[in-house]
């Protein structure tokens, strides 16, 4: 059925005047992705036949910064221009063009509502649909109200209007349940109820907010629907509200990966981008940054105070502790850096021992470089390993030495100094680099705090 099809438009258009910056309002960031990217990420979810997003303060970046954003989807985005911001009811009149022809249900949604999900947009599309309603708005009751528009209903709890905070007199201002800023309109009803819009209100601006009204004025069915968890809804005028929503998203994420199996010692000071993936029976202690795309194995123990970067990967039974930074660096099954060191760049085989202070020098201030280290291999307390290096399976650097660019250390062998120098091949390195891939180490070696049962 033709009718069925779901349209969206997300309006991105303001320049976010209480931020108090010039950066348009839907690129600050929540989770590392700015605002407008979760709701397309929202509208997306519903397979609609087009999303058009309303650009206009800041157009060019936003424009770039949807392109760039992972759910972003060339076949089904389209962006319209809003020249001048006269308001979210002018900024829906400039979609129309981009949702010529369209027949079905029309989702307007606010930019800066970056914690919307698919499944608060779906249900808001049933309720519309099921009640046959000529245009359906979602509400919540927020801790705060202020800056919100309030739901106005009638004595038996039928929606009458929505009244902007600017324009409520004290009565109107007591009312705790607001309009989320997510609505949705049948699309055949839209061009005709948006012209009849005026900017009648104290701010002189066209009101998305009057649409409701206007088509509930003409006898059609129009719907609020009350979301009870206020967080799903709530909108980001502020840095104050940006950093709340920036909490919960985390706290959200944290609790998916708790669910799944990860051990997190203290949510409140564990930070892990929605992205990243970790295996069941992982371990993180607090004060740890996961950053996107970071690829954790099974059994792995990460932190307190580590930092891993885009591109990290531990393979299982990998460990990363004190104040450790990794990134774009491979940490093979069982390899080891617990204390103070900067891995960048770098591929590590399984079993690995990164001694305390141990750092890849990846960058020689032009271009940045590439370590290698083999199976087996330990490295000294304060290695500097001046990439691009390699250093051989079941190899020893000794503490403080300093591997020069290209002074590779061969497999089973021994490096010390400053630069550092083969000085001996150990005959039990030597057998087990022949052996290689082994990967059990002499038990002497292995971590007495390894702990059972993972
Ligand atoms: C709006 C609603 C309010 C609701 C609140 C929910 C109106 C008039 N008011 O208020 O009832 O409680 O959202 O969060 O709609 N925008 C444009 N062009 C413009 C103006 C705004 O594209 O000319 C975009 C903004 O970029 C933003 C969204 O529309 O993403 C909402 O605008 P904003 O100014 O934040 O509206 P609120 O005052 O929060
Ligand atoms: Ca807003």
């Amino acid at each position: 059925m033709k009718d069925s099809a779901v349209a969206a438009v997300i309006l991105a258009a303001g320049k976010g005047t209480r931020m108090r910056s010039e950066r348009p309002k839907v690129l600050y960031e929540v989770a590392g992705r700015p605002m407008v990217g979760h709701v397309l990420e929202a509208a997306l979810g519903l397979a609609p036949r087009v999303v058009a997003v309303v650009v206009g303060h800041g157009a060019r970046e936003v424009r770039t910064a949807l392109r760039a954003d992972g759910a972003f989807d060339a076949g089904r985005v389209r962006f319209a221009v809003q020249r001048d911001q006269r308001g979210t009811g002018h900024a829906l009149r400039c979609a129309l063009p981009a949702l010529k022809g369209f027949r079905g249900t029309v989702l307007v949604l606010n930019g800066d509502v970056p914690l919307v999900g698919s499944a608060t947009l779906r249900t808001l599309v049933e309720a519309h649909r099921r009640s046959r309603n000529a245009a359906t708005l979602l509400t919540f009751r927020p801790a705060d109200p202020t800056g919100y528009g309030r739901v106005v209903r009638d004595g038996r709890g039928a929606f009458l209007d929505v009244v902007e905070e600017k324009d409520a007199d004290f009565e109107v201002r007591t009312i705790a349940e607001v309009n989320a800023g997510l609505y949705a309109f049948d699309a055949a009803l839209l061009p005709d109820a948006l012209r009849r819009l005026r900017a009648q209100n104290s701010q002189g601006e066209l009101y998305v907010t009057d649409l409701p009204r206007i088509l509930r004025r003409e006898g059609r069915a129009v719907g609020a629907v009350r979301v009870l968890d206020p967080d799903a809804v709530s909108g980001v005028n502020t840095l104050s509200e940006l950093a709340q929503a920036g909490a919960t998203m985390r706290r959200r994420v944290l609790e998916a990966f708790l669910a799944e199996g990860v051990e997190i010692a203290d949510p409140s000071t564990t930070f892990v981008a929605p992205d990243a993936r970790i295996g069941a029976g992982s371990r993180l202690e607090p004060f740890t940054v996961i950053e996107p795309g970071v690829r954790i194995g099974r059994g792995c123990s990460v932190g307190p105070f580590a930092r891993l970067r885009r591109g990290t990967v531990l393979e299982d039974g990998a460990s990363v502790g004190n104040f450790v930074e990794v990134k774009a660096t491979r940490l093979g099954r069982g390899s080891r850096a617990r204390h103070l060191a900067y891995l960048g760049d770098a591929d590590l085989g399984a079993e690995v021992n990164v001694g305390a202070g141990t750092i890849t020098c990846n960058y020689d201030g032009r271009r940045k470089s590439e370590t290698v280290v083999g199976d087996g291999a330990f490295l000294g307390s304060g290695t500097l390993l001046v990439a691009p290096v390699r250093v051989g399976a079941y190899a020893v650097t000794g503490a403080g030495a300093v591997v020069l660019a290209g002074r590779n250390v061969p497999s089973g062998t021994t490096a010390v100094g400053v630069p550092a120098r083969v000085v001996a091949k150990p005959a039990a390195r030597r057998r087990a680099a022949k052996r290689a891939p082994a990967r059990r180490r002499p038990a002497s070696r292995r971590p007495a705090a390894r702990k059972k049962g993972r």
